[in-house]
């Protein structure tokens, strides 16, 4: 059993401990937000917060994130940041298929943590490793300049 602390709630997880936490919270925790893309940390669907970092969880085995504040897509709107960057997404209609924006959500709301008042260039660096099929890339660098506004 391993116990992870997710959206502010204790869980256990019956699962052998090199199980990547993408896979505990979707198959085992029946969280379903955060989405497998590629499975080798390339394409950024599976961002889940670590103690308020971005991390991939497809990668990301559970008894690294035993014991240590895990957020899912599912609470990230619990505090200002993510509340405000969820508002911005809707108010930008950033979603085409939807696929990658819960881990493109995770991500901007780290970037907007450490950076307040990010540049375009910031955006584009901080948001590089999140890829995007339907290219909503204009959206989400318009939504996370609208959330740093909301923010202020
Ligand atoms: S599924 Fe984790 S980075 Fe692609
Ligand atoms: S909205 Fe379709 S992959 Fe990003």
């Amino acid at each position: 059993m391993t116990s992870l602390t997710v959206n502010g709630k204790a869980m256990t997880v019956d699962a052998d401990p090199s199980t990547p936490l993408l896979w505990a919270l979707r198959d085992h925790l029946q969280l379903t937000g955060t989405k497998f893309g590629c499975g080798v940390s390339v394409c950024g669907a599976c961002v889940v917060h670590l103690n308020g970092q971005p991390i991939r969880s497809c990668t990301t085995p559970i008894s690294a994130a035993a014991g240590q504040k895990i957020t899912t897509i599912e609470g990230v709107a619990a505090d200002r940041v993510g509340k405000a960057v969820q508002a911005a997404w809707v108010k930008h209609d950033v979603a085409q298929c939807g696929y990658c924006q819960s881990g493109q959500i995770m991500s901007a709301a780290a970037l907007l943590r450490a950076n307040k008042k990010p540049s375009d260039a910031e955006i584009d660096g901080a948001m590089a490793g999140n890829i995007c099929r339907c290219g909503t890339y204009t959206r989400i660098r318009a939504a996370i300049h609208d959330a740093a506004k909301a923010l202020a």
